[in-house]
């Protein structure tokens, strides 16, 4: 059963309307996404075998990569490709390849330098087991195999050379890592020095933007000055821009890509990429608010990761900037606008319109 940490009054009227709308998910659904994450599963494992690599780093790789997980990402590949009448032997390459490159985002973020967390996917974290030198390593391979297995894809040379370069943008610095980079930078309020001296417009005390009771700006680096982490400007930006920044980077952008690979392998048209890629900018928010939320709410059992580490971090995050019950109706507003961007295809976007629910309505 799950079990919430605040679980009285309103919130607790809330989150039971939350659980029974999860369970609403229709049946035909629930059974679509256990089917082709089945494929995602084997293809994962078959896709590891007879790489060549030293024994204890294919231990660690498999280790992250075979441990579960929602396999959201390979799920909207193949979706999307499906929807643009793609056949889905040539989109599980692509799927694969994403699931790869998150895995290694999960690896990497969980290390001691940055979220320095101990459990993930239910398992120890990589470098609890492996320790750092490895776990880095693992990360490395799994980011440079999906780039491997994408190029197997068996599509024409034109394809497979835009697969690359909607991967490739969306896992790095314009993207994934770049947000990666931002969200260290904002935490305990660094993000761009104090509220006073950057005009941000935040309903936090400036505590918060102070990091409250300890000063530093960042945790594993020296002070402000002499952490480049902290020499990103941002003038300007209001608190709730810069957090959406960071989210649509760190997190929308390969939610989006899942979206542009399914559609670009089934040779979609400009149109149908376009709106495809809306709906995923527009569900990768709207995940990562989630996230945010689940951090707060949810269940460590049922998360597979320790909840309450945005707070002890001082993460920017939106329920940190705007508390939950805006939050959640941003991420409701995203989910409406998803499904609004996909409803050109019709009746057939039906399972990407139970997706985007399920991404709000989530307990893990
Ligand atoms: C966790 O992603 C990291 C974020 C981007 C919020 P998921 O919640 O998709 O993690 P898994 O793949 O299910 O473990
Ligand atoms: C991670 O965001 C986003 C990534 C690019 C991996 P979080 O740091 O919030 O993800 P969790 O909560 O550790 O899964
Ligand atoms: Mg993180
Ligand atoms: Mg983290
Ligand atoms: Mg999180």
């Amino acid at each position: 059963m799950v079990q919430f940490a605040a679980g009285g009054g309103a919130w607790g009227i809330f989150f039971r309307c939350f659980l029974s709308r999860q369970i609403m998910a229709s049946d035909s659904f629930q059974q679509h996404l256990q089917a082709l994450r089945q494929q995602v599963e084997v293809s994962l494992q078959s896709s590891l075998q007879g790489r060549g690599w030293p024994q204890p780093l294919a231990q660690a790789v498999e280790y992250s990569l075979m441990a579960g997980g929602k396999r959201l990402r390979p799920v909207l590949v193949l979706l999307a490709s499906d929807l643009c009448a793609g056949s889905q032997s040539l989109a599980i390459s692509p799927a694969c390849a994403i699931e790869m490159i998150h895995t290694y985002s999960l690896i990497h973020d969980d290390l001691p330098a940055m979220d320095n967390d101990d459990y993930r996917r239910g398992r120890l974290t990589s470098h609890k087991v492996f320790g750092e030198a490895l776990a880095i390593l693992a990360g490395d391979a799994l980011l440079t195999l999906a780039f491997e297995v994408l190029g197997e894809t068996a599509a024409a040379a034109e394809i497979r050379a835009e697969l690359t370069v909607v991967l490739a943008r969306a896992a790095g610095g314009a993207g994934m890592v770049g947000g990666q980079v931002l969200d260290l930078a904002a935490e305990r309020g660094s993000f761009p020095g104090t509220a006073a001296a950057s005009g941000v417009v935040s309903s936090l005390p400036d505590e918060f933007w102070r990091g409250g009771a300890e000063p530093e700006f960042g945790r594993n680096l020296p002070g402000s000055a002499k952490n480049p982490l902290n020499a990103i400007p941002a003038t300007g930006v209001s608190g709730v821009e810069h957090l959406n920044r960071i989210h649509r980077m760190k997190t929308g952008a390969l939610i989006a890509a899942a979206l542009e690979l399914g559609a670009v392998v089934a040779g979609a048209t400009t149109q149908q990429r376009s709106q495809l890629r809306n709906y995923g900018l527009c569900i990768g928010l709207a995940f990562q608010i989630a996230d945010d939320l689940l951090d707060v709410t949810g269940d460590a059992a049922r998360l597979g990761k320790t909840p309450g580490r945005d707070a002890d971090l001082g993460k920017l995050t939106y329920p940190a900037l705007l508390g939950m019950e805006t939050s959640r109706r941003q991420a409701e507003m995203l989910v409406q606008e998803a499904c609004d961007s996909v409803s050109d295809f019709g009746p057939r976007s039906g399972w990407l319109q139970e997706l985007a629910r399920f991404i709000v309505e989530r307990d893990h």
